[in-house]
């Protein structure tokens, strides 16, 4: 048998079946509201609930518990000047060279383009590495860390959303200037910048993001 130290399991709130259907479906309810933000205003967010959520985050599942992640979370003007400098410059590209056709057809009806002012409007920007290297020599590589990142930001989305806090994914291509304004080793890799804040007034959100599929087309049941 392994050694390990173990501890005993800390008891999930005792519920009867129907309790759990209703959570899990007021959950879905909220979460289901949830819509990318692509115009910000300046209204501050308390950092506060960035730190919660940037907590919640770091409680995700990770392989081998390595937690391979980092989240810069930026607020001040002169990093988000910076980075939506980088960034629209890395879009300018993107949308008139490097994007494939087929990519461009994708994003069509999201109406997303070159112009990002909302990285400077919006209050916080939280730039998420993935750490490939674990801190330890010992220990040199962390593993499924793409895996393990993704589901912490996903957590760290719903806690913005559950907090009344508008976001966006936004994944500039490529993304090393992130690296540089926030001092991160080339170690890690930037894997998606989360802009965070309150719509601005004239935000609108693009029809064809609301259009979700089906639960019949997305799973299967045996
Ligand atoms: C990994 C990832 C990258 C994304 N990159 C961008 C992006 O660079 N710019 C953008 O405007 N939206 C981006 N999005 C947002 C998607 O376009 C959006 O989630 C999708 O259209 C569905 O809309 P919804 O989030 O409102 O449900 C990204 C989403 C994900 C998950």
């Amino acid at each position: 048998m392994a050694e390990h130290e173990a501890l005993p399991w800390q008891p999930y709130p005792e519920l009867n079946d129907e309790a759990r259907i209703a959570r899990a479906r007021a959950f879905l309810a909220e979460i289901a509201t949830r819509r990318s933000c692509r115009a910000f205003g300046e209204r501050p967010v308390p950092r506060e609930v960035i730190e919660a959520a940037l907590r919640a985050a770091g409680s995700a599942p990770s392989g081998a518990n390595r937690q391979p992640w980092h989240f810069c979370a930026i607020a001040g003007a002169e990093a988000k000047a910076a980075i939506r400098v980088a960034a629209e410059e890395e879009e300018r590209h993107f949308y008139a060279n490097r994007a494939p056709r087929s990519w461009l057809d994708a994003v069509r009806p999201l109406g997303t383009h070159a112009d990002k002012p909302f990285l400077e409007t919006a209050p916080w920007l939280i730039a998420v590495f993935a750490r490939r290297l674990a801190d330890e020599e010992a220990v040199p590589r962390n593993y499924y860390v793409t895996e393990s990142v993704g589901i912490a930001t996903g957590i760290l989305l719903a806690t913005l959303h559950a907090a009344g806090i508008a976001t966006l994914v936004h994944t500039p291509r490529p993304m090393r200037f992130l690296n540089r304004v926030c001092r991160r080793p080339d170690s890690e890799k930037a894997l998606m910048l989360i802009v965070a804040g309150h719509p601005a007034p004239e935000a609108m959100i693009p029809a064809a993001g609301s259009m979700k599929k089906p639960l019949e087309e997305i799973s299967s049941w045996l």
